[in-house]
């Protein structure tokens, strides 16, 4: 069997972090509000009533962590650019004072020997924005292109590879289908048009990065789905789950077409909103490279609910994380095997954009951090992605979620995804034992290939 340092020699190493998540400074320096502001501050809309203002306070201590991620010996920090620093209310002339920031931060990892690798559109959109619709607003799609085209002018020349979007099925889903994540939007299946217009603000964008001589990218959460049995009933709700959460963001822009959602009542125009073009708009600059975010496969069972063409079923007998979900290393070398079956000669190569796990982690009283359950799921997971490799899949590189302990959505500061911990109150970071582990797996996977 095939292990992790049997990755191939050039093979690069990330941790991944996102700007709402961990920067705070949410009034500093003409930043606008963003849709995660407004929904923070609603009344039960995130645990403990915890938001991001504050954060790992990154925008005033980024010097701090870059030096914590050359410790580690990394190849790349992928980090995503808050959209309201740049243009405060989505439209317009830039912040130059936002853009200050980020050609701080990709100098400063540059210095350290690190590769920028910025995501344009991690969840956080100018609160301005959603009030014109957000991305149920065709409209949203070319302010988008025109924020990319501002960024790519200023940062273009150092960042060689730039990611558009970061899960538009789980912003789809979270933000406009259910409304449990901002802007807090329970549409269900009349959210589709936020999954058409995020797409289509790929297209525009990549096509302006590409203009540019820069390298394209999209992070698609992924996940295999099973079957919860043999039973026709359970395959076909599997299939059209699978369409849902894995096609509908990966076939337009590798295949040139939606999938087929009949199993949803939904038709090939994605309740009405795609035009003449879309499609060809969407396709037309190919993927240097597909980001997946991996965490945990799905099992799925025949609708209990006639709302819905499927149900969701528990994945029994297998570890569980602080966040409830299932630990299944070797789903990360089913799905990889997967889509190399599914999409052939048009599938790019491929990079693990986000992966990891949530542990209830707590200084012992010597200041030390272990937390040999993340030991263990990466090293789980690095090996199911070794034995993908040995089965032929192209994958370049994994960048881990996350660098720190952060702000984790609705969960509020609950749940620790980081190598880092950090202390809330004080803003002190702490090496966990993954972190050390993730240095010396790093340091030995290159002295083998450099060997
Ligand atoms: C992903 C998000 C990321 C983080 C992890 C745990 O869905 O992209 O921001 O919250 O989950």
């Amino acid at each position: 069997m095939p292990n992790r340092l049997d990755l191939p020699a050039g093979f690069r190493w990330g941790v991944s972090t996102a700007s709402y998540q961990i920067e705070g400074a949410v009034e500093e320096d003409g930043r606008g509000p963003s849709i995660w502001d407004t929904f923070a501050a609603r009344p039960g809309a995130v645990r403990d009533g915890h938001t991001g203002a504050v954060a790992c306070d990154h925008y005033h201590r980024y010097a701090e962590d870059v030096a914590l991620m050359q410790g580690l010996g990394l190849d790349g920090y992928r980090f995503s650019i808050a959209w309201p620093r740049i243009q405060p209310t989505g439209a317009g002339p830039a912040n130059p004072a936002g853009l200050d920031f980020y050609d701080r931060l990709v100098d400063a990892l540059l210095t350290a020997g690190i590769t920028p690798l910025p995501t344009l559109f991690h969840w956080d959109l100018p609160q301005a924005l959603e009030d014109g619709g957000g991305w149920l607003a065709r409209d949203t799609a070319y302010r988008f292109a025109e924020y990319t085209a501002v960024v790519a002018d200023r940062l273009g020349d150092r960042v060689p590879a730039w990611i558009t979007l970061n899960e538009p099925f789980v912003h789809m889903v979270y933000g406009y289908a259910l409304g449990i994540h901002a802007p807090g939007r329970a549409l269900m299946l009349d959210a589709l048009p936020a999954a058409h217009h995020q797409l289509l603000g790929h297209g525009l964008a990549a096509s302006v990065l590409r203009e540019r001589g820069l390298d394209v990218m999209i992070a698609n959460n992924l996940t295999p789905v099973r079957p919860a049995s043999s039973s026709e009933a359970d395959r076909a709700a599997a299939a059209a789950y699978d369409a849902l959460h894995n096609r509908l963001f990966t076939d337009p822009i590798l295949l040139g077409h939606y999938p087929d959602l009949s199993a949803f009542g939904v038709g090939p125009d994605l309740g009405g909103s795609v035009r003449d073009g879309d499609l060809e708009l969407i396709a037309a600059t190919p993927l240097d490279g597909l980001g997946v975010n991996y965490y945990n496969p799905t099992r799925i069972a025949a609708p209990t609910d006639p709302a819905l063409p499927f149900t969701e079923a528990p994945i029994e007998g297998v570890p569980r994380t602080a966040f409830d979900w299932p630990v299944v290393p070797d789903g990360l070398r089913e799905l990889l095997t997967g889509l190399r079956d599914r999409y052939g000669a048009a599938l790019p190569p491929v990079t693990i954009t986000e992966n990891g796990c949530s542990v209830a982690d707590e200084p012992a009283a010597d200041g030390t951090v272990a937390d040999p359950d993340r030991i263990a799921y990466l090293a789980g997971h690095l090996d199911a992605l070794a034995a993908a490799v040995a089965e032929g899949v192209d994958v370049r590189g994994y960048f881990t979620w996350s660098l720190l302990d952060n702000f984790e959505w609705a969960q509020g500061f609950s749940q620790r995804f980081g190598l880092v911990h950090v202390d809330f109150e004080t803003q002190r970071r702490t090496p966990k034992a993954s972190y050390g582990w993730y240095r010396d797996l790093i340091a030995a996977h290159r002295g083998r290939s450099d060997g």
